[in-house]
């Protein structure tokens, strides 16, 4: 893993900085949703934050060897609302980063012929994407004061594709065999 172009390392750090604050945001809004009487949509918080780790530490390890302190600005909703306008900042997230966030990080990151930080932010894009779907589902239970209808989520330890219920033979983003799934 390595990175050579500056415009690109700092696209990394800042995707880091915005992965690993996503983490900790949904685990804290998945804690709250248990608390409000919805256990499966708490269970979606806790997969989809184990899989904004995965993108973490993809986009951390391709910095292998950038060594510096620095600061790292990251975007992202403050505080705690009940769950049902927290699934909406949920979904303003995934979105800013579907739409606007990961499509110019990877395009700089092929532009500048940076193949490790390309596949990081291709993982991470295709996984935001399944995101929003999912936090849009859980929004419009969550609003009608029901739980999310599922049996569990998957999700992959590579990549962070996630998925409702059963996991496909082979991840459809990084190819990782069904079986090595993450099961929340
Ligand atoms: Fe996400
Ligand atoms: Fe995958």
């Amino acid at each position: 893993m390595s990175v050579k172009n500056a415009m690109t390392i700092e696209f990394l750090r800042s995707a880091y900085g915005g992965e690993s604050m996503a983490h900790m945001r949904y685990l804290i809004w998945g804690e709250i949703a248990r608390k409000e009487g919805f256990p499966n949509i708490a269970k979606l918080f806790e997969a989809i934050a184990y899989a904004e780790w995965v993108h973490a530490r993809n986009h951390f390890t391709v910095l292998n060897g950038n060594v510096a302190d620095n600061s790292v600005m990251a975007g992202g909703v403050f505080g705690n609302k009940v769950t049902a306008e927290n699934l909406i900042g949920a979904i303003i997230g995934e979105d800013f980063e579907v739409d606007q966030m990961y499509p110019v990080y990877l395009e700089t990151a092929k532009f500048q012929g940076e193949k490790d930080a390309a596949r990081s932010f291709t993982y991470a894009l295709e996984a935001e994407k399944i995101h929003s779907k999912l936090f849009s589902k859980a929004q419009a239970a969550a609003k009608g004061g029901i739980d999310l209808e599922l049996k569990a989520v998957l999700v992959c330890p590579v990549c962070g594709h996630t998925i409702l219920n059963e996991a496909p033979d082979k991840c459809p983003v990084c190819g990782l065999a069904k079986e090595k799934y993450q099961k929340f």
